[in-house]
């Protein structure tokens, strides 16, 4: 089986007041940290970047220009691929504490029962409402059943592609492939493995690396 890592790194950072995925992070950049945890699992490493950022290669095999919204970011990755690849695995560059081992854990899903796509997700612990636009409470949801998804997300690449026919936008790749109806499962995710939004997401990150 051939594996492909699409590690997306194009956003703008608009929350974060700049790129994040290249802020110093422990002596490398957020992104090469995010590469690294796919290196060993992975044949090959695609990092897609701003189109002025791509001299850069934060580790990765190959690096492309990325799109206006995270979705074309992967189609663009996606098209920098060998035919030949088999599974795909996602990840957010702005989530440098997932390990190999959760990389391992959803390409090892793919395939079994019929198994299209594997993504990490941790069980809620708040309780979940739903309020209107004045931030007013509407309902309160039943949080049994309901999960919180993380990246790396693997893929049977030709399901991947397909999904990404006709340039849909989603927050995530998982959305595509269960509109189009394939089997989506979920693996234990990484409570460490949270995405770097805001400035003091990456000091937690700073300090969760410090103890490794
Ligand atoms: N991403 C991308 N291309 C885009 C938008 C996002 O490759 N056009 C990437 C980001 O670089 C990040 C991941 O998708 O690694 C998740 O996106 P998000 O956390 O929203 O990052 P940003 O879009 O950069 O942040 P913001 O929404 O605050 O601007
Ligand atoms: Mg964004």
């Amino acid at each position: 089986v051939r594996t492909a890592a699409i590690v997306v790194a194009a956003g703008a950072g608009e929350r974060f007041g700049s790129r994040k995925q290249f802020a110093e992070l422990a002596g490398r950049s957020t992104a090469a940290w995010s590469v690294e945890a796919a290196r060993g699992i992975c044949d090959v490493i695609v990092l897609v970047v701003p189109p002025d950022a791509v001299d850069v290669a934060h580790g990765a095999d190959v690096v492309v220009a990325g799109g206006a919204t995270r979705a074309a970011s992967v189609r663009a990755g996606l098209a920098a691929l060998d035919a030949d690849v088999d599974v795909v695995v996602v990840h957010d560059a702005a989530r440098p504490l997932a390990t190999p081992a959760l990389f391992q854990a959803v390409v090892d899903a793919i395939g079994v029962d019929g198994v299209v796509g594997a993504i990490p997700a941790i069980d809620l612990v708040d309780t979940i409402k739903r309020v209107d636009d004045d931030r007013v409470v509407v309902e309160t949801l039943e949080r049994s059943g309901l999960v919180a998804v993380q990246t790396p997300q693997a893929f049977v690449a030709d399901v991947l592609r397909r999904a990404h026919e006709g340039d849909p936008e989603a927050t995530d790749d998982a959305a595509l492939v269960e509109a189009a109806g394939g089997r989506v499962v979920v693996v234990q995710g990484e409570p460490d493995n949270r995405k770097v939004t805001t400035r003091d997401d990456l000091e937690v990150a700073r300090a969760l690396l410090a103890h490794r």
